[in-house]
């Protein structure tokens, strides 16, 4: 039987599915739950001191549909609403009862070196596993000067991470955000300031589109609007991108995260070099039920490659990303069409014809397709628009 069982900085994980930090671990009675239902672990809803002023708007949410799915998700959601009591002595209940499962407290605070030990000595009273640094929430908090503005530069996210590093009796990851030129010159940076992991990636900053009968945002409180944060499975490639970039340059923790909404999302993450991955969209939409398809779906897979466990799994593909100057150029495959499945729709020709190539054509009364060997450059188009799947691209 394949493991799903993972130590990462000697804390031990009975799975490598975490809640990420969002309205699913806003609560120490859902998180209670979800801990029943099998999650490994949970990030809580970012802790911030009591004093910080947090006023919510209405509606918070809104979202990108394809044929009734949700595929994309825009949120101008603040942080927790409770207090650091609440969270501490919910941590401390959390733990009595569930003793396996992993409990990483997110904070977030205004860059002052003793708010940040604030919340810090509080903490580490807790039996919380460790903490995660929120310098990525792109709206509401870069506006007082915190979330990704810290986030976004390499100074002030190495003073805090070096602030909380000081007096964190537990590891700290930090949490990366994907809205800037390069993420690996921020991990770089908290890494030499002794961060412990990275999780990544927080929402990517967005504008979900507008009502095209009344030309109001489509997230529209009172008639205006405010970039949010996306997540779900239209982020997921940038998720992807981010982790592998992060672990090309580090051999720190990752927590992956961004898009992942099954099994095989979760597989991805960890091939790009995830030691865990986090999940926040799709329990929003499907519930903490979602865990049982995420643990048997992983278990399986490992078993039919022959993997024992998730690090055998771990970081496969990044070795398999390099530069463009050193992809091979004499590499070059050509559409092979089955003319069973063809249907003579001519979607290929045209689509080929009117982005640069010209290499298919029509034959024989309209209703096979031929190539131009000269003419074709491999790009692979055809075999991606097909109606029916008929092409395929072949040395
Ligand atoms: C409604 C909502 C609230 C969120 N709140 C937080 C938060 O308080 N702290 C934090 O670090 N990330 C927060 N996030 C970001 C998620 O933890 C996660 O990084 C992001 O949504 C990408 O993962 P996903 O595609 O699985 O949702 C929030 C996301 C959503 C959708």
């Amino acid at each position: 039987m394949a493991s799903l069982k993972t130590s990462i900085l000697g804390i031990e994980f009975e799975n490598p599915f975490l809640l990420a930090s969002a309205p699913p671990t806003a609560l120490i009675e859902s998180i209670d739950k979800a801990f029943e239902m099998g999650w490994g672990g949970a990030v809580l809803k970012t802790i911030t001191p009591d004093d910080l002023e947090m006023i919510e708007a209405s509606p918070r949410y809104t979202v990108m549909k394809e044929k009734g799915k949700v595929i994309g998700f825009q949120n101008i959601e603040l942080l927790s609403h409770k207090t650091i009591q609440y969270w501490c002595d919910g941590i401390r209940y959390l733990k009595e009862k569930h003793p396996t499962k992993v409990i990483i407290a997110s904070i977030m605070s205004p860059v002052d070196r003793k708010c940040w030990h604030n919340l810090v000595h509080k903490l580490n009273e807790t039996p919380i596993d460790a903490y995660e640094l929120n310098f990525s929430c792109p709206h509401g908090m870069p506006e007082k000067g915190i979330g990704m503005a810290i986030g976004t530069t390499t100074e002030i996210s190495t003073l805090i991470t070096g602030w909380v590093k000081d007096v964190a009796t537990k590891p700290v990851f930090v949490k990366l955000t994907p809205n800037v030129t390069d993420i690996t010159r921020i991990s770089k940076a908290v890494e030499r300031a002794n961060a412990d992991g990275f999780s990544a990636i927080n929402t990517v900053q967005g504008f979900m589109g507008i009502n095209l009968d009344t030309l109001e945002p489509n997230l529209c409180v009172d008639g205006y609007t405010t970039y949010g944060g996306c997540s779900g499975e239209i982020v997921r490639p940038i998720g992807l991108r981010c982790v592998a970039q992060i672990r090309q340059h580090s051999n720190l923790p990752i927590l992956g995260m961004g898009g992942i909404t099954n099994w095989q999302d979760a597989v991805q993450y960890l091939a790009v070099g995830s030691d865990a991955v986090q999940i926040c969209t799709e329990v929003m939409i499907n519930g903490y039920g979602i865990i049982n398809g995420l643990k048997s779906g992983l278990q399986n897979y490992l078993e039919g490659k022959g993997f024992n466990n998730i690090s055998e799994l771990k970081d496969i593909a990044v070795k398999k990303i390099t530069s463009h100057e050193k992809l091979n150029k004499k590499y070059h495959l050509y559409p092979s069409v089955d003319r069973d499945k063809c249907v003579s729709c001519g979607k290929c020709v045209k689509i080929c014809s009117e982005s640069e190539h010209q290499a298919l054509g029509l034959y024989d009364n309209n209703r096979v397709v031929s190539l131009d060997i000269e003419k074709c450059v491999g790009c692979s188009l055809c075999s991606h628009v097909c109606p029916k799947e008929a092409i395929k691209m072949c040395s």
